[in-house]
């Protein structure tokens, strides 16, 4: 019997363990958990339609986090997590978890070479959390690490110098032992934008952060806890926000051209997106701009943590649509939800725009990080195994779980390595890797090498099913940095390791 049937003639007695076994039990008490039905199974508890969603309101930009340094080349800031409540169906509120009320919280954009000191109070009922910066060079013991929580009703000061070079678009969010995926379904992701101060990109292209999120509500309106098939697959919700929204529309005149910042922010969907005829042009990456613009782009492949810069040219009048394809990337058990969505609309109006400034062929250049001088293989695999009262599903990195007090890789600090993450399991798992950026390097499927076309400052990389990759890495700062799968839910049944940087 092969590995998904033996899942599927053994539901009734999946034993997941560890902290998602809390919230497994939690998650029955409500009578809803029937692993292995669809992933919206959550919605039985509570019966009657489900709330729909407003659309077609214009896109609204993010709110901002205020600074309130007095001088220059300084970010001061407070933020607090803290339950809130939203209308995201008319009439009707959801209790969310927030930064400042918000969902996505504020947007938080800083300048290269500044000083960032951000208050943080954790104000969550009950709940340990951190704030991580995904992507983002700041020292270990500032980086949110699982290790170093914030008791719930505590306050910590995170500081970090964001150096020279580091332009780009990060997010930040939670990740405390075993609550991530939750914490963050529940609301509490934003957007990081550190901007360079020579912007090559002209400034008559605007800078418009799409920061995506995708929510599902129960019929009475409440977020529904995971489900056992969330939990193996990641969960995907019913509706993609952009911005906390749902399909606004995004008015611009004829004949412009916009720079467009996209995070995927969502716990474990995948994105294929494209803006119809509109061509896409791609000229950065998570960690900051490309060298050099790559042209002629028909979708945007974005999983879940990865983030890219793009301008479309809009030249014709009319209305257009960007859309999100449905992709397969594997899936356990009955119910792969359909991931097509419109997530929003470009009305493009007949009022000519003056003619955009062309956009220059060299953006920046990328290190070359020269050759490793170590090499390291991580296999991601997905076990299932006889346990005490039925099957035990394991997310592992090199065979294990990821165990907090475990060092599981030594590097040193300045030293470039050549990591292979190949994954050996059903389904994709985008990797991703704390502390620093890495360079791709070459994919490989079936014996069939494919070089990286392009030098480009990464965080998070897909790793399909069967497939292996090579990058390049480099960690600068020492310290306790994890790299996981960002499926956030992977992550929290152990898909998660810890490399230990030396000086
Ligand atoms: Cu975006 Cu370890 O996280
Ligand atoms: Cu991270
Ligand atoms: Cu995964």
């Amino acid at each position: 019997m092969n590995r998904r049937e033996f899942l599927l003639s053994g539901v009734a007695a999946l034993v997941i363990s560890g902290p998602a076994a809390a919230q497994m039990q939690d998650h029955s008490k409500h009578g809803m958990d029937m692993p292995g039905m669809s992933p919206g199974d959550g919605k039985m508890a509570a019966p009657g339609p489900l709330p729909t969603l407003p659309e077609g309101a214009p896109l609204r930009d993010l709110p901002r986090l205020a600074n309130r340094a007095s001088g220059p080349g300084r970010f001061e800031a407070e933020l607090t997590a803290r339950p809130a409540t939203v209308r995201f169906a008319e009439g009707i509120e959801t209790p969310i978890l927030a930064y400042d009320g918000e969902t996505p919280g504020p947007l938080i954009e800083v300048t290269e070479g500044d000083k960032v000191a951000i208050r943080f109070a954790n104000r969550l009922p009950g709940e340990e959390t951190t704030i991580h910066w995904h992507g983002m060079p700041v020292p270990a013991d500032q980086d949110g690490n699982p290790m170093d929580p914030v008791l719930s009703g505590a306050d910590r000061l995170y500081t970090f110098e964001l150096p020279e070079g580091s332009a780009g678009s990060y997010w930040y969010h939670p990740h405390p032992h075993g609550r991530t995926a939750e914490q963050v379904y529940r609301g509490l992701a934003g957007a990081f934008i550190v901007k360079p101060r020579q912007d090559p990109i002209p400034a008559a292209y605007g800078d418009t952060p799409l920061f995506f999120t995708d929510l599902r509500l129960a019929a009475d309106g409440s977020i529904p806890a995971n489900s056992m098939a969330d939990l193996m697959n990641g969960r995907v919700g019913d509706h993609v926000l952009v911005n906390g929204q749902k399909k606004p529309v995004l008015t611009l005149p004829a004949g412009c051209r916009r720079r467009f910042r996209l995070f995927n922010a969502t716990n474990a969907r995948f994105l294929h997106l494209n803006f119809g005829e509109a061509p896409v042009t791609l000229i950065g990456s998570d960690g900051g701009l490309l060298e050099a613009p790559v042209t002629g782009l028909r979708t945007i492949d974005l999983a879940p943590a990865e983030r890219a810069e793009i301008i479309v040219a809009f030249d014709q009048p009319g209305r257009l649509v960007l859309r999100a394809e449905d992709v397969d990337h594997g899936w356990m058990g009955p119910g792969r939800p359909d991931t097509a969505a419109d997530v929003m609309t470009i009305d493009v109006t007949a009022d000519k725009a003056e003619q955009p400034p062309p956009l220059s062929a060299k953006l920046r250049s990328i290190v070359d990080l020269g050759q490793p001088v170590v090499r390291r293989r991580l296999e991601f695999t997905e076990t299932m195994s006889m346990g005490e009262g039925g099957m035990k599903m394991g997310f592992l990195i090199n065979g294990v779980a990821f165990d907090m007090n475990r060092v599981d890789l030594v590097a040193k600090a300045g030293q470039t390595e050549l990591w292979e993450i190949a994954n050996l399991a059903d389904m994709d798992h985008p990797f991703h890797l704390h502390g620093t950026q890495f360079q791709p390097v070459e994919t490989e499927r079936d014996g069939r090498v494919s070089k990286t076309p392009y030098r480009a400052w990464k965080d998070t990389i897909n790793v399909a099913r069967g497939q292996t990759v090579r990058l390049l890495v480099r960690q600068d700062h020492p310290g306790l940095r994890m790299y996981h799968c960002h499926i956030l839910e992977h992550e929290q049944l152990g898909m998660m390791g810890v490399v230990e940087v030396r000086a």
